[in-house]
């Protein structure tokens, strides 16, 4: 699959380099400019290419947000995104470790509202970059990686790319409730949990 990174700082790096090791192509995009990322892709090697973040988008079966939750609105034009299926990644922090208070609603619910029309799926955002790059090809019982939304396709279509990763997909039901419970201040948020262990959280 041909995946599009918007944020190629911590997370969105290590997600490149697990997805090209998996044999998916990626498109990256960052704020500063593809003649930034020159580094990277020639690390990644032909399986990468680097645009700006709506010719990503365009080039994309799939797109990822790893930037911060701040830098999403307005980040793309709402038209580059109409019917994508899009990874919201990002959380909503006010200061290290406190979790933004949105008034009891999930953080991607704002991303929907901003980009109508897309087929958001909030998934690997709760697990830490430096666990992300190694945790799926470890032995061991596979660790989970959480989907949550209201398009059961798409979130079928990134629990396949979850287990090409070598992780366990485990649905959280719909963007409201299953992305608060992903997100900061919810059970699932940063702590690894393998696949049994989630299921038995999810299943409360
Ligand atoms: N770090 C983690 O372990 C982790 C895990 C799960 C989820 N997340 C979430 O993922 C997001 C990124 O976290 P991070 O730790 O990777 O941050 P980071 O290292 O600071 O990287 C941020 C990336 O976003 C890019 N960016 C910022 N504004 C942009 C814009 N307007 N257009 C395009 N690109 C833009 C930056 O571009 P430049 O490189 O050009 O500055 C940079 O590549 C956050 O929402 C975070 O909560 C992080």
């Amino acid at each position: 699959m041909r995946i599009g990174i918007i944020g190629t700082g911590r997370i969105g790096s290590t997600l490149a380099r697990i997805l090209v090791a998996a044999d998916h192509q990626v498109v990256l995009a960052n704020a500063r400019g593809p003649r930034s990322l020159a580094a990277l892709l020639a690390e990644l090697g032909p399986a990468a290419s680097a645009a700006y973040p709506a010719e990503a988008a365009a080039r994309s079966e799939v797109l990822v947000l790893m930037v911060p939750f701040d830098g999403v609105q307005g980040l793309l034009p709402q038209d580059a995104v109409r019917d994508t299926v899009l990874v919201d990644a990002t959380n909503a922090f006010d200061g290290p470790g406190n979790a933004r208070n949105l008034g009891g609603r999930g953080s991607s619910e704002l991303v929907a509202e901003w980009y109508p029309g897309t087929r958001i799926v909030k998934s690997l955002n709760t697990m830490h970059f430096e666990t992300l790059a190694v945790a799926g090809t470890a032995p061991g019982p596979r660790l989970a990686h959480f989907t949550a939304g209201d398009d059961g396709k798409a979130k079928e279509i990134v629990a396949g790319i979850i287990t090409d990763l070598g992780f366990a997909p485990v649905d959280t039901g719909p963007l409201h409730s299953g992305g608060i419970l992903q997100q900061p201040g919810g059970p699932l948020f940063n702590r690894p949990l393998t696949e049994a262990q989630a299921l038995a959280w999810t299943s409360h």
